[in-house]
């Protein structure tokens, strides 16, 4: 028989981290691969309303609990004029889109986005183009989209139909600037001083607005920290998120340190935020700068495939990862490691969100289906709300390749305020031995439990496909709590969702 291991974790409701911003539970959509076309845009297809949206991707993504999407790119922004994506359809260009090798027909643009992401219910997070633009795009695209009217570009907005402001209040400037992958890569300094001129005017517009400006595309970037450094030294005092991107993956099958590796978020995380911290010491401010860890997930199974996709065609299938039980466990610990560090990530989005290294998938002409990784995330993102708690955990630990001491179990604690509950978020790395949990929750009063989940299975490189939900949470009912304290027991790798009512 395989051992138990025990862990304890104390949970107290003064441990306050942060009120939880809901943009943490963002996502993504980019013109690239079968995001937009063939994604969430498929007219013809039985599903599609009037205006070509499939209704069976909507309701997935409003059950998905997503709060806002970013849009529309990624490396795609950085050579995409805006005004190519609005007005009569039939006068759009057809253009050559350079990050993904692809014809983009610019179909959607940003008046249908909007319609769709109101469909959805969520907010944009609209990203401007800084590679190949500047100044006065970003300036004549904020009036576009947020002046009232009785101006040039207000009232052409109005002349396409649009009568209202979109109001969009999140704004990135620009995408991943410190990668020589990107159409008109800069210096830091180059970048920096850019973003700031840009953002200025941008808020000169539209005062109400929040600017992101973007950090490292990656830890592993040579320019890693001092990029951020630099560009918070130019652009600290107009901008309010400091944008971070990484991807994880599991190419040598080494599953321990791969679960593991929400520790490098983590770390990740902390070295931005000492670096955030170093610049505002530097400027002598008051004001604090927060994160948004605009782009996050695992990317590795598509790569191979997608070296093979001939360039110039119209959404071809790209970066489509099959995702497995384990990566739907690292997307625990990922959800887990940003609730951590709530108190400074604020915004953050799981990229992306339909087919392109996606929770939800589409058959064209067919069914849309989830993959296991939707799961966690939409646990997270429907009951993580309210205040995150800070939790002192007692776990057994293990090393791997590249960690040191990685706790068996990772958890996270929720108090939701409004609806008077705790929600306990849990992960056992442990691809062999069950944990027995007790986690002390007396400070909360007499709690009762509501409702428990979980993710796990045998084999962890477990998938779905159309029509066969295999990998998804069950219910369980050992939950029970006694005088104060939650005792359960956590199969081997799996993810955990525990609902506590407070009476
Ligand atoms: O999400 C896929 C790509 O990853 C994005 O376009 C880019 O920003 C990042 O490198």
């Amino acid at each position: 028989m395989k051992q138990v291991l025990k862990a304890t974790v104390l949970a107290d409701k003064g441990y306050k981290i942060a009120r939880i911003d809901p943009r943490l539970y963002g996502s993504f959509i980019e013109h690239l691969g079968r995001a937009v076309y063939g994604g969430i845009f498929e007219p013809g297809h039985p599903e599609a309303d009037e205006h070509g949206f499939r209704q069976d991707v909507v309701r997935l993504v409003r059950d998905l609990g997503v709060t806002l999407v970013r849009y529309p790119g990624g490396n795609f922004v950085s050579n995409y004029d805006w005004e190519d994506g609005v007005g009569p359809v039939a006068d759009r260009p057809r253009r050559i889109e350079l990050a993904w090798r692809s014809i983009e027909t610019n179909r959607i643009g940003t008046n249908e986005f909007m319609q769709w992401s109101n469909q959805v219910g969520a907010e944009t997070c609209m990203a401007i183009n800084l590679g190949t633009r500047g100044v006065e795009a970003a300036r004549n695209f904020v009036e576009y989209c947020n002046h009232p009217g009785g101006t040039k570009f207000s009232d052409l907005r109005k002349s396409h139909g649009i009568s209202q402001p979109h109001r969009i209040r999140t704004w990135c400037l620009g995408n991943e600037m410190d990668g020589p992958w990107q159409t008109g890569h800069k210096s830091a300094e180059e970048y920096g001083s850019l973003a700031r001129e840009a953002g200025k005017v941008m808020k000169w517009i539209d005062p109400s607005i929040e600017l992101v400006v973007a950090g490292s595309s990656n830890p592993s970037m040579p320019t890693y920290p001092q990029w951020e450094a630099t560009v918070l030294e130019q652009a600290y005092d107009q901008v309010d998120y400091l944008s971070i991107h990484t991807y994880y993956g599991n190419r040598s099958d080494d599953v321990k340190n791969y679960l593991a590796k929400s520790l490098e978020m983590d770390r990740y995380i902390e070295g931005v935020i000492a670096t955030c911290d170093y610049v505002q010491a530097k400027k002598r401010s008051a004001k604090k700068m927060y994160i948004s860890f605009d782009e996050w997930n695992v990317w590795y199974h598509s790569n191979e495939q997608d070296s093979k996709v001939a360039p110039w065609q119209e959404a071809p299938p790209l970066l489509e990862d099959i995702y497995n039980l384990e990566d739907a466990i690292l997307v625990g610990s990922l959800l887990i490691s940003l609730l951590r560090h709530s108190d400074r990530v604020k915004i953050a989005c799981l990229a992306q969100l339909v087919n392109v290294i996606a929770p939800i998938m589409t058959e064209q002409g067919g069914s849309a289906w989830v993959q296991p990784t939707y799961f966690p995330f939409q646990d997270v993102a429907t009951l993580g709300h309210g205040t995150a708690i800070h939790c002192v955990v007692a776990s057994p630990t293990y090393d791997t390749k590249d960690f040191e001491h990685v706790p068996v179990l990772d958890t996270i604690v929720v108090h939701d305020e409004e609806r008077q509950q705790i929600v306990v978020f849990a992960v056992n790395r442990s691809t062999e031995s069950s944990v027995s949990v007790s986690v002390d929750l007396r400070s909360f009063g007499e709690l009762s439990v509501k409702r428990q989940t979980q993710l796990t299975g045998t084999d962890r490189k477990a998938v779905n496909a159309p029509g066969h939900i295999t990998v998804a949470p069950e219910e369980r009912h050992d939950a029970e709590v006694e005088e104060g304290r939650l005792h359960t027991i956590l199969a081997p790798l799996s993810w955990n969702v525990i609902t506590l009512g407070q009476m």
